[in-house]
């Protein structure tokens, strides 16, 4: 399987690094052999070979000095591809697109992944953006070329949230969909739990990473509703738009809101929550307080959860990482293995 990276940060580089240390189990175990043809990314440059990169070389270059001008001169080594020629012109089946998620747009990410599909390439993303704003359009082009679209690391990185729903819960009936999808409110919200304010709990969530420094996307939901739009259109095959969703984040919830829950035997969680209706799929993300006996209220620090409600077993819920550059890697991987099984059956 010949791939084409457009994007090479935390993820694409997280994708890279598998790929190196399961080399051999995924040639023995899955029969699946990578090469990385072409590597693309705005700031750091853009290297294609036609037989293959180098992926130590790759990493290495981006790693020691920030760009993949480093990478070595070799015969047949072309440079400065941007992400569109990258796409066409390369000889990928696979197109791995890992830019920045843009929530308004979609963009560069929907033209990389229409470009992609025209081209006749498959393609793997854990870009929110696409799929919570396009994923119609994308699908039925995908389809009517009869290519695959692996998006699972889109919501919850590589715990698999979408193929549970999809596919191990294919033929139960899913009522409602309810979900603790942000990892840095999660956080936020454990930590006040323990005794801090909600600044402190914010700044030590930005100490360790999980949160921008402008953290507007997260604490006030709009990550959550993305995620949202993705479940709905995907898992529920009814896509909401993002005015159709009630949003609030958690920036208004005291130190004594949390203590009073607590002392009720219950959790402010903020719950992202698709309910099925006799008219479509209501869908809303707001602060909830959560019994302690639900798996829910369980559910602490940065990780995600899900529960799906259903005709046939009731609750189901999946508890997991919901980001990190080798969680999201790993996203990316089930569907290139998955896409590996598909062309294998053909
Ligand atoms: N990190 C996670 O834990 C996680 C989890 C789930 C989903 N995701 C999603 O996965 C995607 C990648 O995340 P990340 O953390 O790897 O982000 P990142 O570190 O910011 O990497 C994104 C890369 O895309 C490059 N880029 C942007 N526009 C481009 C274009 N038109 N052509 C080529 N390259 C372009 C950027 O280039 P320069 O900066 O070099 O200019 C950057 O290196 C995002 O959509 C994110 O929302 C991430």
């Amino acid at each position: 399987m010949r791939i084409a990276i457009i994007g090479f940060g935390v993820v694409g580089q997280g994708l890279v690094e598998i790929l190196q240390d399961k080399r051999e189990t995924l040639r023995q175990q899955h029969t699946l052999d990578v090469q990385i043809v072409a590597v693309c990314d705005t700031a750091k440059g853009s290297v294609y070979h036609p037989q293959g990169l180098d992926a130590a070389l790759s990493l290495q270059a981006v790693q020691s000095t920030g760009s993949l001008d480093s990478y070595p001169d070799v015969a047949g080594l072309v440079r400065g591809l941007d992400s569109l020629s990258t796409i066409r012109d390369t000889e990928a089946d696979v197109i791995v697109e890992t830019t920045w998620t843009d929530l308004e747009t979609g963009e560069p990410a929907i033209t990389h992944i229409r470009t992609a599909f025209q081209a006749g390439k498959h393609v793997v993303t854990s870009n929110k953006g696409p799929v919570a704003l396009a994923y119609k359009e994308l699908k039925a082009l995908a389809d009517a070329k009869g290519l695959l679209w692996g998006i699972e690391g889109t919501v919850m990185s590589g715990t698999p949230a979408l193929r549970l729903g999809t596919t191990a819960l294919a033929g139960c009936t899913i009522r409602a969909v309810r979900g603790i999808l942000n990892g840095t409110t999660n956080f936020i919200l454990t930590r006040m739990e323990d005794g801090a304010t909600y600044a402190e709990a914010l700044a030590e969530a930005q100490r360790l990473g999980y949160a921008e420094a402008d953290p507007t996307a997260d604490v006030e939901g709009y990550d959550a509703l993305g995620k949202l739009l993705i479940l709905a259109a995907v898992v529920l095959g009814h896509p909401v738009s993002a005015r159709q969703v009630s949003r609030q984040g958690i920036t208004h919830l005291t130190p004594q809101d949390i203590q009073r829950a607590k002392a009720q035997g219950k959790r402010w969680k903020l719950i992202a929550e698709l309910q099925c209706t006799d008219d479509g799929v209501q869908a809303r993300v707001a602060p909830q307080l959560v019994e302690l006996s639900h798996p829910l209220a369980g559910v602490s620090g940065a990780t995600n959860a899900i529960t799906y409600i259903t005709d046939l077993l009731g609750e189901v819920t999946l508890i997991g990482p919901g980001a990190g550059r080798r969680e999201t890697g790993f996203a990316l991987l089930a569907d290139l293995l998955d896409i590996h099984r598909a062309i294998q059956r053909r």
